[in-house]
């Protein structure tokens, strides 16, 4: 009985923690934004010099109101479904808080409701965003940090409108493969760790 009661506690603070609350899933969200983004279809740029306009709207066809929740706009830049193939680590997940899609932060801004004209921004690529195929996506966060709403460059099968990013240093590569030895060097350090640990351990008994 207590540990039942142990288990529900757990739960709900497992809950309170922010696992529970705010699953918003994609397919909930309204495409309510007009987004542009300047590179054309095919169009390849260079991370570290190249720029990027993006621009932002509520769509003029969307009913009056429908935007009173919408707190802030952020602007990302997503992987095309090209460049995530066997890639899970940029793996698109229904459930946002999951989703890997758009990683790179472009600009975040307050939206104000009472000042539909076009939003605009200019960002130069940054240096470690990894060679791939992109698009542009906005999300229209409201006051609890939830997404409500988004729009993006490309169509709802994202493969229209695809621009590429190269990375001139092909620093990517690399740091996957840092990350990977990394990993790997933390975990076998821990299992290094122990034994000594143990051996230790083992050894001031024996005293
Ligand atoms: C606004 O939304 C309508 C309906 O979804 C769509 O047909 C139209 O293309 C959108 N306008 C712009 C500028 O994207
Ligand atoms: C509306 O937004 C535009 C573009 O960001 C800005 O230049 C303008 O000052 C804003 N107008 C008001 C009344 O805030």
């Amino acid at each position: 009985m207590a540990a039942h009661g142990l288990v529900v506690a757990s739960l709900l603070i497992f809950c309170l923690a922010g696992s529970c609350y705010g699953k918003v899933h994609f397919s909930s969200l309204k495409n309510t934004l007009d987004v542009t983004a300047s590179p054309k279809q095919g169009q390849v740029l260079e991370a570290g010099t190249d720029k990027i306009t993006v621009t932002w709207a509520l769509n003029k066809t969307v009913s009056t109101g429908a935007d009173s929740a919408y707190k802030t706009i952020k602007v990302k830049l997503c992987y095309a479904p090209i460049s995530q193939k066997d890639r899970a680590w940029r793996k698109t997940e229904e459930e946002l808080s999951r989703d890997k899609t758009c990683q790179h932060k472009i600009v975040a801004k307050p939206y104000d409701a009472s000042n539909k004209t076009v939003q605009r921004f200019e960002w130069v690529i940054e240096k470690d965003i990894p060679k791939a195929t992109y698009f542009v996506r906005a999300y229209a966060f409201n006051s609890n940090d939830e997404e409500v709403a988004f729009g993006q460059t490309t169509d709802a099968k994202k493969s229209s409108n695809l621009f590429d990013i190269n990375s001139i240093s092909g620093r990517h590569a690399s740091l996957d493969i840092c990350s990977i030895c990394f990993s790997a060097f933390s975990v076998v350090s821990l299992f290094v760790f122990f034994y000594i640990e143990k051996r230790q351990g083992k050894a001031s008994s024996r005293k």
